[in-house]
């Protein structure tokens, strides 16, 4: 009896040595997931039912998930049931008074609403397709990305009608524009729900388009990128799984449906999990905790700079009891990508919230990765692994090295290889295509062969392979992590030397009169590369005093090499004013107006000198114009 008892605690003992090493229980979440998302598709393809409407339709008549709420937004409840009717009725309103046909797409210019949810699950259930419009977007860029997405309709939500000017519809001969007016709705209400028959949604290939979404790039036009039926089930398995949705969780959204990030992740994880989703129709730092409260939220999902804005934010008072409202929620789990390592344990602790689940995929990538993180080992990880399943993705993934004059992949002039740098080094991250058949894991974009092409390296480390471009900066330490450093291109080169504006950003957010730092680089007149520049909000609004000048320069010192201490510092009125919808920072405006006094909008400027901040004006300006200083 005793030796089986000790044997059992030793092999007990021993699991949990083993699982502490190898992390095996990182690596069953990695396999159960990437073995669902095949079974899952494979099933789908069998029974001729990839589309996600079926989904939608099973948890629909389906009596036990019928009832639940799966949308949730302003108020306003719709059980699985209803959101099912709602579809059927738009549905057969696209298709008979519209005249929308199987494998049609139609564009939706929407901010997020139900009607948002309803009119995409609509055209899925008549077998079209929707391409998600930014409704950010004006002008030639709006009517760029009409035009690119092939659609002859174009749906737009009456809030950002305004936008759809003559100009656009000018620029679109062709394109049915229909403002989704009362009188529409009034019209849905009357149309009679029709369930067509499978042979509209008939779809065999895996790989064949489920939405147009939009990459936004930080400079050109934003591009359709092909997202399929089975990155589709990875996006949302990835949370459903991944993250771990329960079915009772409460999942609150306020970031753009027009992203993956929202549809894909966030509602569709839902689905698949067969919870609810809470959507936002945007996001701000006084209604987010509100929203959430007033919605029960479990679960809440960020992107980009989210976790920064409302971990800067004043916390909120109970105005009756006076008590700090921060943790005042049911949240167990935040759900996202791009939480910075600087704010990562800030927001946690902060927030008061168990686990975070980063992940990482580009719009237009083939893989995802994740990082299911409730301690410190994981944090600023967007991807974290057990032994074997990084060595899994270390075969079909890998960073190389990057010439830094090209910002393009370094090659051995003998070979013309690429070289693939050392475990914690950085590179450029290269995810393994199948070079035979590169539509299986990458789509490209829709009708631009060049900018798929441009995403696509071959030759890397044999001849006639190929590798998709992920763009991103990227660093695999020893322990399974895999950490995300910078976009190529947001380095610059100042005294001969790489500068990360990411790493820069980040030590200065790290002081505590910082609210939100943004890093780049700036030319000077006659000077080589790039000085760096600091565009900087502050916690007070009062012109700041010189000890804190003082104090910010102290604290770049200490926390950069020399050459990283950024030289200028202009002083931003408001968090966030330099962003996207997807909450990224931008820099290509700001990098362009540069330090020329006449160009920052009436912006404070400094500079450093003696070891602190001081101001920069037309003066100094000057001063450089005429060689008169040199830095
Ligand atoms: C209905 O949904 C429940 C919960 O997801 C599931 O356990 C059950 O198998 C489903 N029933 C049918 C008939 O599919
Ligand atoms: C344009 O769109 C924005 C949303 O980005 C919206 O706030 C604004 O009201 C719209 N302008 C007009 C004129 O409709
Ligand atoms: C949230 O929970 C409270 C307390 O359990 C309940 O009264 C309220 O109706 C819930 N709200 C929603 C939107 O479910
Ligand atoms: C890249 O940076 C290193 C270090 O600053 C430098 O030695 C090298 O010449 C640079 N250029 C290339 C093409 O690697
Ligand atoms: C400069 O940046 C490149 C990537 O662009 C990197 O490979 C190289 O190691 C960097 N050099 C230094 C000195 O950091």
């Amino acid at each position: 009896m005793v030796p089986s008892v000790l044997a059992a605690a030793g092999a007990l003992a021993g699991a949990a040595y083993l699982n502490a090493r190898l992390s095996l229980a990182d690596d069953l979440v990695f396999f159960g997931v990437t073995g669902s998302v095949l079974r899952q598709v494979s099933r789908a393809i069998r029974a001729d039912k990839l589309n996600f409407f079926y989904l939608l339709e099973e948890r629909a008549l389906n009596k036990t998930t019928a009832g639940r709420p799966f949308i949730v937004f302003e108020g306003k409840s719709y059980t699985y049931a209803d959101t099912y009717d709602k579809v059927l009725r738009f549905g057969a309103w696209l298709r008979e008074r519209r005249g929308v046909q199987p494998r049609d797409i139609v564009a939706l210019n929407y901010q997020n609403s139900e009607t948002f949810v309803f009119l995409w699950f609509a055209l899925w259930a008549i077998g079209a397709k929707a391409a998600f419009i930014n409704y950010h977007l004006q002008g030639a860029v709006l009517a760029h990305s009409l035009q690119a997405s092939t659609a002859k309709l174009v749906i737009v939500d009456p809030s950002v009608a305004g936008n759809v000017t003559e100009e656009v519809r000018e620029a679109l001969p062709g394109t049915n524009f229909l403002v989704f007016s009362p009188e529409a709705e009034e019209e849905v209400r009357n149309t009679e729900p029709v369930r067509y028959p499978d042979a509209v949604r008939s779809e065999s290939d895996r790989v064949a388009m489920a939405i147009l979404i939009y990459t936004s790039g930080t400079t050109g036009m934003p591009k359709p990128a092909v997202l399929s039926w089975a990155r589709l089930y990875l996006a949302s398995m990835m949370a459903a799984k991944g993250a771990g949705l329960r079915p009772d969780d409460v999942f609150y959204t306020c970031m753009p449906l027009y992203h993956t990030s929202a549809s894909c992740v966030g509602v569709c994880g839902v689905l698949v999990a067969g919870a609810s989703a809470a959507i936002g129709r945007r996001f701000s730092t006084k209604t987010f905790w509100k929203e959430v409260r007033a919605a029960n939220a479990t679960v809440i999902h960020y992107v980009g700079e989210t976790g920064r804005y409302l971990t800067t934010a004043p916390p909120e008072i109970d105005p009756a009891t006076g008590a700090n409202l921060d943790r005042a929620h049911r949240v167990r789990l935040a759900v996202g990508h791009g939480l910075r390592p600087d704010v990562w344990e800030r927001f946690r602790d902060r927030f008061g919230i168990d686990t975070i689940f980063e992940l990482y995929a580009a719009t237009d990538g083939t893989l995802g990765f994740w990082n299911r993180c409730r301690n410190s080992f994981g944090t600023g990880a967007v991807g974290r692994y057990g032994f074997f399943s990084s060595a899994f993705l270390q075969r079909r993934s890998a960073i190389v090295r990057v010439d830094n004059e090209t910002d393009l992949p370094w090659r051995d002039p003998k070979t013309g290889l690429c070289q693939r740098v050392k475990t914690g080094e950085v590179g450029e991250f290269l995810v393994l295509l199948p070079a035979d058949d590169i539509k299986q894991a990458f789509q490209g974009y829709l009708g631009n062969q060049k900018a798929t092409e441009s995403k696509i390296l071959r030759d890397v480390f044999r001849k006639g392979d190929a590798w998709f471009r992920s763009g991103d900066l990227m660093q695999w330490d020893t322990d399974g992590r895999l950490y995300f450093i910078d976009r190529i291109g947001d380095t610059f080169r100042w005294k001969s030397e790489n500068v990360s504006t990411t790493e820069v950003s980040q030590a200065l957010g790290l002081h505590p009169a910082v609210l939100e730092a943004n890093v780049y680089g700036v030319q000077l007149p006659h000077h080589d590369g790039r000085a760096g520049c600091v565009a900087i909000v502050l916690d007070s609004p009062h012109p700041p005093r010189p000890e804190l000048l003082a104090s910010l320069a102290a604290h770049a010192r200490e926390t950069l090499p020399r050459y990283a201490v950024p030289l200028f510092l202009r002083l931003l009125k408001d968090v966030g004013m330099q962003n996207t919808g997807t909450h990224k920072q931008q820099k290509h405006v700001l990098r362009q107006q540069g330090v020329d006094p006449a160009k920052v909008q009436g912006d404070a400027l400094f500079w450093l000198k003696d070891g602190t901040y001081v101001p920069f004006g037309e003066r100094e300006w000057r001063a450089l114009q005429q060689a008169a200083v040199k830095l």
